[in-house]
């Protein structure tokens, strides 16, 4: 029977509610009216947004719940970035409430520095209009709009408190246009139009647990956000930061993470080369970065973990450090693809 009716979702644990219009996910619906849920890839990848059915029915007409396994399922856990409300729902799911003051917007932004890191990896930095700063929380990201109404989403590197201008790190993807023409083309004092802050990858605060960051690659941009923001706080809570990538050159800029080491006691820093080259020289440690948290921390039940990276490496050690003690609302993440990307145009010439 065609369902065009809006339905009721209810959020058991505040007692929320809000409406879902035909097609809507639940987290469209739920963002749209300005309720905070937990999400990143918004792809079905992930699993951040993951939330338990209690009454209700829900199908995927986009695309199936990847991220759940059986018992899962079983269990009634849906993804809300994919499920489709049939019928009135109530749910269960963390609620964020950080965020929930934080206006996402629209903004014109204009390049003020592009710097190669590594000749893979590059740096943008964007300038806001200054009477438009945008707010946000370190390990949030933005959205830049591309013709056609596609988007590509990137990590804000740099901390809150450097409000003039965001960092970006940009890694080039092979066959994707829109990095290519990032390294190619894009010029300083080009424009571009981004939205955020998006994604509920923060720091939870009100906790004094030892912190494990783990990063992939470009996934160290929320993790340093963050590191810095934790510094200009002055907090001395320990910092254990893993980043792996597959050779040296991948560990774009490694003098930072082993300056904090130096100068910060409550700072520790261990780079993971999984494949590193015969010319990198390498004496530190090898493997996945996952298993190389798991070497040092094979009990992870004091800690927090904060990790950004790869949909594979997420979902590998999501589901690896649990295993190890590690409680489900302890673990915190961000996943985004490196996939090749869409057809892309420039939006506006620099000026
Ligand atoms: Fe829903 Fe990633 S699976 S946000």
């Amino acid at each position: 029977m065609p369902d065009n009716s809006q339905h009721t979702i209810k959020l058991k644990l505040s007692g929320k509610t809000f409406t879902s219009n035909k097609g809507e996910t639940v987290l469209e619906a739920a963002l749209r009216q300005g309720v905070k849920l937990p999400y990143s890839c918004k792809n079905g990848t992930c699993g951040n947004c993951k939330g338990r059915l209690l009454s209700g029915s829900v199908s995927y007409p986009i695309h199936p719940p990847l991220a759940l396994d059986e018992k899962e399922k079983a269990d009634g856990d849906i993804l809300l970035c994919q499920a489709v409300a049939d019928n009135d729902l109530q749910i269960t799911v963390r609620e964020i409430e950080a965020i929930k003051d934080i206006p996402v917007r629209m903004l014109p932004a204009r390049v003020s520095s592009k710097e190669l890191l590594s000749p893979n990896v590059a740096k943008l930095k964007l300038r806001l209009p200054k009477t438009q700063r945008m707010q946000f929380l370190a390990g949030q990201y933005i959205e830049i709009l591309l013709p056609g109404g596609k988007r590509r989403a990137f990590s804000i590197a740099s901390p809150p408190h450097d409000a003039d201008e965001l960092e970006l790190h940009i890694r080039h993807v092979d066959g994707g246009d829109f990095t290519s023409w990032v390294f190619n083309e894009l010029k300083v004092k080009g424009i571009l139009r981004i939205e955020g802050p998006l994604g509920t990858f923060f720091i939870r605060h009100g906790s004094q647990r030892p912190m494990i960051m783990m990063g992939g690659g470009t996934g160290f941009a929320p993790l340093k956000s963050m590191i810095e923001y934790l510094l200009r706080k002055q907090s001395v809570r320990p910092i254990h930061l893993f980043w792996g990538a597959r050779n040296l050159e991948e560990l774009y800029c490694l003098d930072l993470p082993e300056q904090w080491e130096r100068n910060f006691s409550h700072i520790q820093f261990t780079p993971v080369l999984s494949d590193p080259l015969a010319e990198d020289h390498w004496q530190g440690r090898t493997g996945f970065v996952h298993t190389a948290v798991i070497e040092d921390y094979p009990d992870l039940s004091a800690h927090e973990v904060y990790m950004s990276g790869p949909p594979i490496m997420i979902d590998t050690a999501r589901h690896a450090f649990p295993a190890q003690g590690l409680a489900d609302d302890r673990l915190f993440y961000d996943s985004f693809e490196f996939g090749a990307d869409v057809p892309f145009e420039i939006l506006a010439e620099p000026h």
